[in-house]
C-alpha cells in the first residue's frame, strides 16, 4: 500500500509529503488496509482447518492497531502482563490469547488467570508449578502449553532465533513427554496443546516445517498418553522483504504448507505471527536536516534517530530508505544518520540513496514492526507519533510526546 504516483509516495491514497508536514517528522505512518490483508492472508489460506491467527503484540502494540485485529477476529500472543492490558484495552477477547515468555512473574499469571486468557505457553516446569498454584488459589484449571524447543536451526540472525538447544527459550524436545507426565499430577493446569518458535524473519520456511513435524509427533505421543492435547502453536517467524530485490515466502503459501502437514493430525492450529503482519505496513518519516561531508564521507543528517528505530543499530538490520518526493538528482552514497550522540547512531550505512536535501522527506522502509515498539527516550528525545492512514484519510492514534511527558512520573 506504499507506492509512487508520479514522484510522489503515497500511503493509500494519503501522499507521504501532505502527511510530513502536517504532522511533523519523525513520525511513523501505518497502513490499515495492508495490516487487514496480512491478517487475513493467515486467516483465509487455512480454510476449514480449525485455527487461531493470534498476532504477536509485541511486534507493534498500538492501541488502534490492536483493535482493528481484534475487530477482524485475531487472537493475540502476549508476554507480559502490559501486552494483556493493551489487548484488553483494544477490545480483544481474552479467551482468545496465549502467554508466552520465559519469565512470567507471580503478579502476571494472577492477572492472566482473572482475566480469562485461553492458555499459558510454559517454557519451563517452575513456572507450571507457578500456574498450577496460582489456578489453585482462585479455583480454576489453566489451560498449558509446554513451549518445546525443536532444536531446528531458524538460520536468522543469531539474536532472533531462538530454537536451539543453547537458547533460553522452551524445553528441549527430548525432556517434552516427561514433563507433560509430571503436569498430570498438578490438579490445577490441564494440556491444551504443545508450542513453539524457533526464530523471527525467517526468509526460508523450511525450518518451521522441520518444526512442525517434530512437533506433531510429539503431540501425537502424548495424546497416545492420555493428554488431551488440542492444539499445536507454531509460534511466528515468516521474514518480511527489508530490501526491495529481497524474495520472500508469502503468506498464503506458506500456510498451506502447514496446512497441508497438519489435516491429517486432527489438531487445531495456532500461530503467531508479528511481523508478517505489521512489518510492510508501516514507514517511518523523517526530515533531511543537514548534509555534510566528513573527507570523502557523505552523510545525510536527518531528525529520526536509532532511539526512534533501533534495528540498524542493534542488527545491523537493513531498510530501504525511500525519497518522499523523487527529484532528478544523480543518487549519493551515503550514511543516513540522526543527531543522538553515538556512532552507532545510523539508519543505512554506506548506502546508494536519493540526493535528499535539507528539508526534504525520506521514509524508512518496512518500519511497522518492531519500530516504535522498540523505541525510546535516548537522549531525551520524545517519541515520535504514530499515524494510521485508512484510504484518502489518516488520524493519529498516537501522539507525538512532549517535553512534558518525557518527566512524568520523575520527581526533583
Ligand atoms: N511468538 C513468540 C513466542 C515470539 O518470541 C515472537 C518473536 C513471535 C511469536 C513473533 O515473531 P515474528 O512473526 O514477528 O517473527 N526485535 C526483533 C524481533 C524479535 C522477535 C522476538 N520474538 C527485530 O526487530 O527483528
Amino acid at each position: 500500500m506504499f507506492h509512487y504516483s508520479g514522484n510522489d509516495l503515497y500511503c493509500e491514497q494519503v501522499p507521504l509529503a501532505d502527511l510530513a508536514r502536517h504532522a511533523g517528522t519523525p513520525a511513523y505512518v501505518y497502513s490499515r488496509q495492508t495490516i487487514l490483508d496480512n491478517y487475513r492472508a493467515y486467516d483465509q489460506a487455512f480454510g476449514d482447518l480449525p485455527h487461531a491467527v493470534c498476532y504477536a503484540v509485541k511486534a507493534n502494540s498500538s492501541l488502534a492497531v490492536l483493535a482493528l485485529l481484534a475487530q477482524a477476529g485475531a487472537g493475540f500472543d502476549i508476554v507480559s502482563g502490559g501486552e494483556l492490558f493493551r489487548v484488553l484495552r483494544a477490545g480483544g477477547d481474552p479467551s482468545r490469547v496465549v502467554f508466552s515468555g520465559v519469565g512470567k512473574t507471580a503478579d502476571e499469571v494472577e492477572y492472566a488467570l482473572s482475566s480469562g486468557i485461553h492458555s499459558f505457553n510454559c517454557e519451563s516446569e517452575a513456572e507450571l508449578a507457578l500456574v498450577d498454584a496460582m489456578a489453585a488459589r482462585r479455583g480454576v484449571k489453566a489451560g498449558f502449553s509446554i513451549r518445546v524447543n525443536p532444536d531446528v536451526d531458524a538460520a536468522t540472525h543469531p539474536y532472533i532465533s531462538t530454537g536451539l538447544n543453547r537458547h533460553k527459550f522452551g524445553i528441549p524436545m527430548a525432556e517434552a513427554s516427561a514433563v507433560y507426565e509430571r503436569a498430570r499430577r498438578l490438579p490445577h493446569v490441564a494440556a491444551e496443546g504443545v508450542s513453539c518458535h524457533i526464530g523471527s524473519q525467517m526468509l526460508d520456511p523450511s525450518p518451521i516445517l522441520e518444526a512442525v513435524d517434530r512437533v506433531l509427533s510429539l503431540a501425537a505421543q502424548l495424546r497416545a498418553q492420555g493428554d488431551p492435547i488440542r492444539h499445536v502453536d507454531l509460534g511466528g517467524g515468516l521474514g518480511v522483504a527489508y530490501q526491495a530485490s529481497e524474495r520472500t515466502p508469502a503468506i498464503g503459501p506458506f500456510v498451506e504448507s502447514l496446512a497441508a502437514r497438519l489435516r491429517s493430525s486432527g489438531l487445531k492450529v495456532m500461530v503467531e505471527p508479528g511481523r508478517s503482519i505489521a512489518g510492510p505496513a508501516g514507514v517511518l518519516l523523517t526530515r533531511v536536516l543537514y548534509r555534510k561531508k566528513n573527507g570523502h564521507k557523505e552523510f545525510v543528517v536527518v531528525d529520526a534517530a536509532m532511539n526512534d528505530l533501533i534495528r540498524p543499530a542493534l542488527y545491523r538490520a537493513h531498510h530501504d530508505i525511500l525519497p518522499v518526493r523523487r527529484n532528478a538528482l544523480p543518487p549519493v552514497t551515503a550514511d543516513l544518520v540522526g543527531p543522538v550522540c553515538e556512532t552507532g547512531d545510523f539508519l543505512a550505512r554506506d548506502r546508494e540513496m536519493a540526493n535528499a536535501m535539507p528539508g526534504d522527506f525520506l521514509a524508512v522502509a518496512t518500519a511497522g514492526a518492531y519500530g516504535f515498539v522498540q523505541s525510546s527516550n535516548y537522549n531525551s528525545r520524545p517519541r515520535a507519533p504514530e499515524i494510521l492512514v485508512e484510504g484518502a484519510q489518516y488520524r493519529v492514534i498516537r501522539r507525538r510526546e512532549t517535553y512534558e511527558d518525557l518527566v512524568r512520573g520523575e520527581t526533583v
